[in-house]
């Protein structure tokens, strides 16, 4: 399975801090927000990973990941000159699809959560329908969102309603069988002139091939739309990485951890950053990678 990276964004809800650089290579404490989708796909056991960013940004995503050899995996890049939907990313990527199946993660969605590896492991296996997340949240209204009968059974999927028919918002984070390009194809831009991913779900609800796997209450996902919700998602990435001594999304460990690059590959890596608690972490968790 690939795996996509939408990263074009304006940012400007978040101008000044935004301006010099795109959103998505903000950090979020000690990494850039890039890591966080980046490492969802990993470990969904995507490597191949296509990155879609607008023409100003793309040099600054390329400082910062290359071709993504270094972690054992691959890094392409497309560029979308104008936001015009989420879902005109699988026209922009139809060469790199290539009637495969395909993930899409927006690159200001940020996952942790237990049991999320072993969840997107078995969506990613999933070769025929659509597979989406819901996540219970308090202002539904200012995301798609999914209605469910008794049975867990999807009614309806809409676009920022006004009157939310559920608080479940669907996140993110979409998985596609290899019809995507050409359901992106036919669709036809919004009142907002935009191509709208809930219309491509749509799609999906209509030929009854939508599932909607639900992410519970001890799941994690993170708004960094906003100055506040950025500084509390850098708060709490902070707060889990000292409490625990494990750090959230970084991609070298996480590389190292699916078998992508070995413990003495991730020792070089660390040394990069050996003047910082970064490098001495992944020095770390090389040596107890390998000893495992
Ligand atoms: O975050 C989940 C939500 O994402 C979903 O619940 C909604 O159904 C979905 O439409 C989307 O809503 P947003 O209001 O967050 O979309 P926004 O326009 O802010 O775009 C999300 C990210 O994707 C943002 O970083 C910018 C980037 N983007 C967006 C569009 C429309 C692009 O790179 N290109 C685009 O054309």
């Amino acid at each position: 399975m690939k795996g996509i990276i939408l990263a074009a964004g304006t940012g400007t809800r978040l101008y000044p801090a935004s301006v010099p650089i795109s959103k998505i290579l903000l950090p979020i404490y000690d990494k850039p927000m890039i890591y966080y989708p980046i490492t969802t796909l990993l470990l969904a056991g995507i490597r191949d990973i296509l990155i879609i960013t607008s023409p100003y940004d793309i040099d600054n995503f390329k400082k910062a990941l290359g071709d993504g050899s270094q972690i054992g995996v691959k890094f392409s890049y497309e560029i979308q000159k104008v936001p015009r939907g989420i879902s005109e990313s699988f026209i922009i990527a139809r060469d790199f699809i290539q009637n495969e199946p395909v993930a899409l993660i927006l690159g200001d969605n940020i996952f942790h959560g237990f049991g999320f590896s072993s969840m997107l492991k078995e969506v990613a296996k999933r070769t025929s329908g659509a597979t989406v997340f819901g996540y219970q949240v308090h202002d539904p209204q200012r995301f798609g969102v999914v209605e469910f009968d008794k049975n867990q059974k999807v009614l309806s999927i809409e676009e920022k309603p006004k009157f939310p028919k559920s608080n479940y918002a669907i996140t993110g984070l979409y998985f596609y069988d290899k019809n995507v390009v050409e359901y992106a194809k036919s669709l036809k831009p919004s009142a907002r002139g935009e191509l709208e991913i809930t219309d491509l779900n749509k799609i999906y609800l209509k030929n009854n091939s939508l599932n909607v796997e639900i992410l519970g209450r001890g799941f994690a996902w993170l708004d960094t739309g906003t100055f506040e919700s950025l500084l509390q998602a850098a708060n709490f990435v902070q707060s889990m990485e000292i409490n625990t001594g494990m750090k959230i999304a970084a991609i070298e460990e996480v590389a190292c951890r699916m078998g992508y690059i070995t413990p003495k590959q991730l020792i070089e890596l660390s040394q990069k950053y050996k003047q910082n608690g970064y490098g001495v972490y992944l020095e770390k968790m090389a040596h107890l990678i390998q000893a495992n």
